[in-house]
């Protein structure tokens, strides 16, 4: 049989009906929107919005934003069209099964690791950053970073991290949570949701009045900026091409294209939603809308709070704390609700993050191209806990010994590729099943997805040239275990075995 055989339409549906007499109808298109931007907004715009400014954007950071934003929205209207004729679990690999054959749809599915499982990692990280705020800066150097990591103390005494304790501890904690099966309610969403656009509001609101424009001029990095210190002593150079001027803002928005990650997530809750044919796509290009005017916003008082060149040292880490802190006194109470907002922000974020991979898992394993213990549920709480224990280790790993920006690179790469693969499979389904049903239609098409494909594939050029290895290197590893493992164990491949269906979730 061949590598590209696909997952018939007709056998996709029936596990969508399935689903019908499964998982209960109650999400409307404000719960959708309301659990996209659960998902979206966190470490992306608290923690790598000064990053990118820092070391690549400087304040054109925004057009960073705007860019990052384009590229998502263009996929985001291929996942619109996908999510409202396949609502199902599964997210993109399941719609690359359908349209582009099995071996795609692994390397999405392998993709996707990298985005749900790294990301996981990322923010749980960027969440010890946060707290180690909240406490004062009192944990440790050691047991708050990872091995890759020195830095200064205000005595010049150099640190090297060993561990990142309080990362491993939130993973523990929530993949406990999702073990059990204690799903964030509408209602526990919508709260941290609203927590959290509050407090970006209240941000802008007030930063506003802060703004130095000296902070916004020149607008852009120039070419022979003069370099910044670095928290370990050294300096940091603008002289690279993808360090300033607009090489610097293409980078700057594969930096910040982290934090338009989790749209994507409202797909996975296809099975739930009232009526997915049109609620999707409102969830997922709602959310990224809503989203986009806040990052604009948020990260151009930023910049005009702070300069630079500061969040290459001292504001490097809590970035937005470290301006509040700096230069907006008067304002302590709003650092110290900030940093709560943003850690249960955060939580938020893992928590769907590790339940999306523990969804692809299931469905990949239910397929029969990964083990089947990534499908067992618990007996009791319905869940796939062998699944959540397994992804404790593999992302606790991540979390407690590599960087931070690393593993968001990687991140980003896995997430951008995933869009480019399914802006293609929108013009490939165009071509293959003109007539089909489509609920929600991609406007523009073929010129929106090919947009989609070549704003995403920039990203991925412009990210570091050892995150590029690193993901080739894993998308390697995937390929080898796809010809060992999982084309073998193919149920499609194997008739006479049964499908699993969608009611497995339970
Ligand atoms: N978009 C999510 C964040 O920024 C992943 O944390």
């Amino acid at each position: 049989m061949s590598l590209f055989v696909k997952k018939p339409m007709s056998q996709l549906m029936v596990q969508a009906d399935d689903s019908e007499k499964g998982l209960k109808r109650t999400l409307g298109a404000g719960n959708l929107i309301a659990l996209g931007i659960g998902a979206i907004i966190g470490a992306g715009l608290f923690v790598r919005t000064a990053a990118a400014a820092g070391e690549h954007a400087g304040p054109a950071v925004t057009l960073s934003f705007i860019i990052a934003a384009i590229g998502c929205a263009f996929a985001g209207l291929c996942y619109a069209e996908f999510a409202s004729i396949i609502p199902i679990a599964g997210s993109a690999y399941t719609y690359a099964y359908a349209t582009m054959g099995e071996l795609i749809a692994w390397i999405i599915g392998w993709a996707l690791i990298l985005e749900y499982a790294l990301g996981a990692a990322t923010v749980s990280i960027n969440w010890s950053e946060y707290l180690n705020k909240l406490f004062g800066g009192k944990i440790p150097y050691e047991w708050c970073h990872s091995p890759f990591e020195r830095a200064l103390d205000a005595n010049n005494v150099m640190h090297h991290g060993m561990i990142n304790i309080p990362a491993l501890f939130i993973l523990l904690i929530l993949s406990l949570l999702l073990i059990k099966g204690s799903q964030e309610s509408a209602i526990v969403n919508a709260i941290i949701v609203t927590i959290k656009v509050a407090i970006v509001l209240v941000f802008i609101f007030i930063g506003w009045k802060f703004i130095n424009p000296g902070n916004h001029t020149p607008y852009l990095i120039p070419a022979d900026a003069k370099p910044a210190l670095q928290p370990d002593g050294s300096l940091y150079s603008y002289a690279d091409f993808f360090r300033h001027g607009w090489g610097g803002v293409l980078t700057g928005a594969g930096i910040v294209f982290f934090a338009f990650i989790g749209f994507d997530a409202v797909s996975t809750a296809a099975q739930e939603a009232k009526n997915p044919k049109k609620d999707m796509p409102i969830g997922i290009l709602g959310s990224l809308v809503i989203c986009t005017i806040l990052y604009i916003l948020f990260s151009y008082v930023l910049t005009g709070v702070a300069p630079y060149t500061d969040f290459v040292k001292a504001g490097k880490e809590a970035s937005v704390v470290y301006a509040i802190e700096t230069y907006m006194h008067g304002y302590g109470w709003l650092a110290i609700s900030v940093t709560i907002a943003i850690l249960l922000g955060f939580s938020s974020v893992i928590l769907v993050m590790l339940m999306g991979q523990s969804r692809v898992f299931y469905t990949m394993a239910s397929d029969g191209l990964l083990p089947k213990v990534f499908s067992d549920l618990h007996p009791k709480f319905r869940t796939p806990y062998k699944s959540n224990i397994i992804l404790f280790v593999f992302v606790g790993l991540f979390a407690a010994f590599v960087p931070g920006s690393v593993a968001g690179d990687l991140t980003s790469i896995g997430t951008l590729f995933a869009f480019v693969l399914v802006c293609a499979g929108v013009l490939i389904l165009r071509k293959t099943d003109p007539n089909m049903i489509r609920p929600f239609k991609t406007p523009l098409v073929p010129l929106v997805p090919i947009l989609g494909i070549i704003v995403c594939t920039a990203m991925i050029i412009s990210l570091p040239n050892e995150t590029l290895l690193s993901a080739f290197i894993w998308m390697c590893l995937g390929l080898i275990l796809y010809f060992v493992y999982s084309k073998n164990h193919s149920k499609l491949r194997n008739p006479a075995d049964v499908l699993p269906t969608a009611k497995d979730f339970q």
